[in-house]
């Protein structure tokens, strides 16, 4: 009778086994094929977005007369030499020739202003010149004032508000100019360029094409 019990109990143990080891075998090779490797199981790469094809919309047409509003393209520099050369204008349009040959038209407040109160500009990280020569002529580098039209006319060494400082633009002449030799020839301005920034200052959009 005891030993009866006993069969039956090693006879289940066993079989318990037995079932484990074959289900273990079952889920393996289901999982992983004949293989020891299982390089069914091995990453695959996903991205975490379904991948839907390439969206493909025409490119947008300018509409006619649109073609105008599209900007010439000057080095800095240059665009600041053809503004002084054309007598500085403060209003007026002066023209200008863009790094493509293409012959453009600019303005003082639109293309010219903005390449002395703007950071980040001839150089990045570069800031702005007008941070350095605002308009608080008593804390403004070399008492010069580049963030208005009459602030960049009156000049630099400035003795107050009122007082006409050293020419920088030379006259009109742009070669002669302080500006020039400041930005071209010493690349000294911005404060802190780079050695090995391009002379001219980088190609910017600015102006319109002339027909
Ligand atoms: C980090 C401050 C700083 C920035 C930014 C800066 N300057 Fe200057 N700038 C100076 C200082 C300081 C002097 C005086 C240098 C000297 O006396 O030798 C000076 C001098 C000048 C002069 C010569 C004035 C004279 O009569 O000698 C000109 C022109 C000039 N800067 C133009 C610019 C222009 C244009 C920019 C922007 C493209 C600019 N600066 C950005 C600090 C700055």
């Amino acid at each position: 009778m005891r030993d009866d019990f006993q069969k039956i109990l090693y006879g289940v143990l066993i079989g318990f086994v037995v079932v484990l080891v074959v289900w273990i075998g079952y889920v393996y090779v289901a999982a992983c094929g004949f293989s020891l490797g299982c390089e069914r199981a091995a990453a695959v790469e996903r991205t975490p977005i379904p991948t839907l094809p390439a969206a493909t919309l025409p490119a947008p047409k300018p509409a006619e007369g649109q073609a105008n509003l599209t900007k010439c393209r000057v080095a800095a520099a240059n665009l600041i030499g053809a503004w002084v050369s054309a007598g500085y204008p403060e209003t007026e349009p002066f023209p200008f020739t863009d790094a493509d040959g293409v012959a453009c038209q600019g303005t003082f407040a639109e293309d010219v202003a903005p390449l002395f109160v703007e950071a980040n500009l001839w150089y990045p990280g570069a800031i702005a010149c007008s941070t350095c020569h605002g308009s608080n002529l008593e804390a403004a580098s070399a008492q010069l004032d580049l963030s208005t039209y009459s602030g960049i006319v009156a000049g630099s060494r400035r003795a107050s508000e009122s007082a006409q400082g050293t020419d920088i633009l030379g006259g009109g002449v742009w070669e002669d100019s302080i500006l020039y030799r400041m930005l071209v020839v010493d690349k000294t301005m911005p404060f802190g360029r780079p050695p090995d920034s391009p002379p001219e200052g980088p190609v910017i959009p600015a102006g319109t094409p002339q027909e």
